[in-house]
Parts: structure tokens; C-alpha cells; sequence
């Protein structure tokens, strides 16, 4: 039977990879890179440094493809998401039939974790209930951004014995920030939290995070959030991209 690894890489840093994933590197014979377009160069040399660093010798084969972009015009976001989800999962089908002999296992190299804001474990599924093509997969754990965040400000994700709230920019948007207690949120090209200065609010903010390029700021929202906005932009237009996620925490009284 074919055999596709899911391998979260961690989230920027080539240290961040686990000791299950280089072994599970080192059983894989074909990876799959998705070409993401302008964005994303650093993150496909990120994955190519993966493979050159942690397997063993070069009996491996990196199979690059463009990846479907998701078209950001269609009437809805669920109907963009849909199209977007099909086009990808006969890629990957075509991936599997075409490059994973009989016995030999793919990979798909997951920025961060796989069970964060990705994807590719529905494609997966997707692909399965296809029926064209049957395998078995394996998911192989990742460091998340969520993590790198708060390693690198040195701050538990929790107060004690309270929740955390993982969220994107686009919900964070329908808020009339009442309900902001604890809330870390990712994927926000608008610098949503710019809409709650008013509040008692603290942010602990980080781009690039585990890259060489990482910056990192932290302070009272109503203090930091046009700084942060405006480093944000710069860094943005250096680099022609940028990813950035941050937890908003409301001051106890
Ligand atoms: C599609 S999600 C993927 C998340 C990924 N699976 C993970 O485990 O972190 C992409 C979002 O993750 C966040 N992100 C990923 N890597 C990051 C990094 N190195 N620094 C800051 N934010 C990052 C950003 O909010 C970005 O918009």
C-alpha cells in the first residue's frame, strides 16, 4: 500500500523539527513542495532545507508543483473555499497516483503544525473519498506559531485555570472586542486589533517568528498598535510578504 507522511515542520525555524519527523523523513522517498507563489520562496527553501539537513543521503526525489490559488472573487467565502479545496485535492491525487510507486511513501511538508489553520488533513480525506486512490497516512507533529509566540515573548498561552481562544483576523473583525479575554489570532493581513485601542487591553505580537527576520513587540495595545502597524507595513514591503500572529489579553483589575 502507498503511504503519505503529514510532517509539521515547525513554524519558521529548522530547529523547531522533532525527532519523530526526522525519522519519518528519513522513510519517506518522494516530497511533495506546493509553489505558492510571490509570497513564499523563503518557505520553500525553509522545506528544502529540511530535506538536505535532516535525511541521510540523497535517495530521495522533491517533486515541486503550483499549488491552486484560491480565487478570492467568488460570491462567498465557503463557495471560494470549496473550489479551492476540490482543485487542490486532485492535485494531490494526481500527486499520489503519479509520483508514489506501489510501497513507497510521499510526504506533504506542513508549515507549523497540521491540525492549525491548515488545510492538507482534509485534502487528504478529500482525496480518500474520491476513491481513485487508496493509502494510508500519518500525521507527525509540528511546532505551531501559536507556540513560537509564546516562547519567544516567554508567556504561558493561559492564566491560570482559564481558556485560550484561537482565531483568525476575519472573526476577530465581527467582534465588538466585549468578548476579547484571551485570544490569540492568526492569518489577520488587516491589523484587526487596531480596532480595540480604546480597550484595557495587552499585546504580545511576533512576525517571522523563529526566522532570522523575527520581530517581536509587546505593550499596552493602546501603546504599541501604531508601532506595530507601522513596522508591520515596512517589514512587509521589504520583504514582499509577511506573517505575523499575536495574543490580545485583557488586564485583570
Ligand atoms: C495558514 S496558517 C498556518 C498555521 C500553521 N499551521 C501553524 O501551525 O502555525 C498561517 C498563519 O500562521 C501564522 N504564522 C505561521 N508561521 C508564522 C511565523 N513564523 N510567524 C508569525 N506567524 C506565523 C500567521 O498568522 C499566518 O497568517
Amino acid at each position: 500500500m502507498k503511504k503519505i507522511h503529514l510532517i509539521g515542520i515547525g513554524a519558521g525555524n529548522p530547529d523547531y523539527i522533532t525527532v519523530q519527523a526526522i525519522k519519518a523523513l528519513n522513510r519517506t522517498q518522494v516530497f511533495f513542495i506546493l509553489d505558492k507563489g510571490l509570497t513564499k520562496d523563503a518557505l520553500l527553501g525553509l522545506r528544502k532545507d529540511i530535506c538536505e539537513r535532516y535525511i541521510e543521503g540523497n535517495d530521495y526525489r522533491l517533486v515541486q508543483v503550483q499549488d491552486p490559488q484560491r480565487e478570492a472573487d467568488l460570491a462567498s467565502y465557503q463557495a471560494g473555499i470549496e473550489t479551492w479545496h476540490e482543485q487542490r485535492a486532485v492535485l494531490f491525487e494526481r500527486l499520489i497516483s503519479q509520483e508514489v510507486g506501489e510501497g513507497e511513501t510521499g510526504a506533504f511538508l506542513v508549515w507549523g503544525d497540521p491540525s492549525l489553520y491548515d488545510s492538507t488533513l482534509r485534502i487528504l480525506d478529500r482525496v480518500l473519498r474520491r476513491g481513485a486512490e487508496v493509502f494510508d497516512y500519518e500525521v507527525i507533529p509540528g511546532i505551531t506559531s501559536v507556540q513560537a509566540l509564546a516562547a519567544q515573548h516567554r508567556i504561558p498561552l493561559n492564566r491560570i485555570g482559564e481558556p485560550i481562544h484561537i482565531t483568525t483576523g476575519r472573526q476577530l473583525a465581527q467582534s465588538d472586542g466585549a468578548d476579547i479575554d484571551n485570544v490569540v489570532v492568526m492569518l489577520d493581513a488587516h491589523c484587526t486589533f487596531e480596532r480595540f485601542v480604546d480597550q484595557d487591553l495587552h499585546i504580545y505580537w511576533g512576525a517571522y517568528l523563529g526566522t532570522s527576520d523575527e520581530i517581536l513587540i509587546n505593550g499596552p495595545l493602546s501603546d504599541v498598535s501604531e508601532q506595530i502597524g507601522a513596522i508591520r507595513a515596512d517589514a512587509r514591503a521589504a520583504k514582499g510578504w509577511i506573517m505575523d500572529t499575536y495574543l490580545l489579553r485583557r488586564n485583570l483589575d
